[in-house]
């Protein structure tokens, strides 16, 4: 069975053919990182016109790098939440519109849930249960994973997303946009014992976290000050550290607590190179196991889409009567045949 995937939640255009939710036969994925660079963030009028422009070629080129035309499709998938409303709309009219002419099932995939569950994609499989810690520009959260289809949100952050700080503090230090990635190169020859950054509830019991008063933090130390490069670059690590070790806090102390083997770190922030470092040798001394998803799966992507889509339209969850564990807009359950 191929599913086509498509996805356009934030700022990439992506879709991507998946055989039988495990083989990528294809994975275009159109960034638009360059039209909201300027402005230190997304924008979400400039992503959803960008994604009307992008959505037709993206699809083809998915197609065409999987040697397949429209009549190989046997389902469809597309993010239907969260994102950012307007954008996500020109790939859910987009994927309704093709499956109906196309005569084939679509389904609404959650963006999160699509993040961990790329762990699928790969030859590393996680064993059921795991925890999942999701972290990128629009989320962080943990979750317990007891098979496909059937999760619980643990913690989540109560402010700002992982990647958001990043993105916010990478600003405040003048660098480029995505913050992210910016920080991370710098960091990697610099001091992070250079500022005494917050760990917010670090030590609260729980799984919740909070990033907003660590963006305040990195604000009063740049706040009427120049700094030199090599503060910029300790101001960088000494950041990136206070994020990861509260991320690795809370996703080690909820596999712990939930007595699994396994965790899965997925999201544009699990690309970050400390923090794929400190987890692996936190989850090797206690004799967990680590699957860091390689980083063409980490960012933004349509395969996911596709290889979760597949198990709601043909695998392990096409009952649908299996349970879901995030609270979600009831749009998200709907499961349309076309034709
Ligand atoms: O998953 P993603 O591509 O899009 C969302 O769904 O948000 O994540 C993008 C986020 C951005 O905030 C970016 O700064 C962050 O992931 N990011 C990183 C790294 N690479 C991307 N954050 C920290 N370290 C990185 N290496
Ligand atoms: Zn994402």
């Amino acid at each position: 069975m191929n599913v086509l995937g498509i996805e356009s939640s934030c700022d990439e255009t992506a879709a991507a053919v998946v055989t039988d939710g495990r083989v990528v036969r294809s994975s275009i994925i159109w960034s638009q990182i360059d039209q909201h660079a300027p402005f230190g963030g997304v924008v979400p009028e400039i992503a959803s016109r960008s994604h009307l422009n992008a959505i037709v070629p993206v699809v083809n080129d998915a197609l065409g790098q999987a040697g397949m035309t429209l009549d190989d499709i046997d389902g469809l998938a597309v993010t239907i939440g969260p994102g950012l409303i307007g954008a996500l709309l020109v790939g859910v009219q987009f994927a309704k519109g093709l499956a109906l002419g196309l005569g084939v099932p679509i389904v609404g995939v959650n963006h999160i849930e699509a993040h961990f569950m790329a762990a699928f994609l790969t030859d590393s499989l996680p064993k059921f249960p795991f925890v999942a810690l999701a972290v990128s520009g629009g989320h962080s959260s943990i979750f317990r994973v007891d098979d496909f289809g059937r999760f619980t949100l643990l913690g989540r952050t109560l402010d700002d997303a992982a990647g958001e700080a990043f993105d916010k503090a990478a600003a405040m230090l003048g660098l480029p946009y995505p913050g992210g990635v910016a920080i991370d190169k710098v960091a990697k020859n610099a001091n992070p014992a250079s500022v005494a950054f917050p760990r917010s509830m670090i030590k609260e019991p729980g799984y919740n976290m909070s990033f907003s008063g660590l963006k305040s933090a990195m604000r009063r130390h740049v706040e009427g000050r120049v700094l030199s490069d090599q503060e910029i670059n300790d101001a960088a690590a000494a950041f990136r550290e206070a994020v990861v070790d509260v991320l690795v806090a809370k996703t080690m102390s909820a596999a712990v607590d939930c007595n699994v083997s396994d965790i899965v770190i997925a999201g544009g922030v699990a690309a970050n190179s400390r923090l794929r470092e400190v987890l692996g040798q936190r989850t090797a001394q206690k004799g967990l196991i680590l699957h860091a998803l390689p980083l063409e799966l980490c960012s933004d992507n349509a395969a996911m889409i596709a290889g979760l889509g597949h198990q709601y339209l043909f695998g392990a969850c096409s009952d649908f009567d299996c349970p879901r564990g995030l609270d979600m807009d009831p749009f998200t359950r709907l499961v349309a045949t076309g034709g």
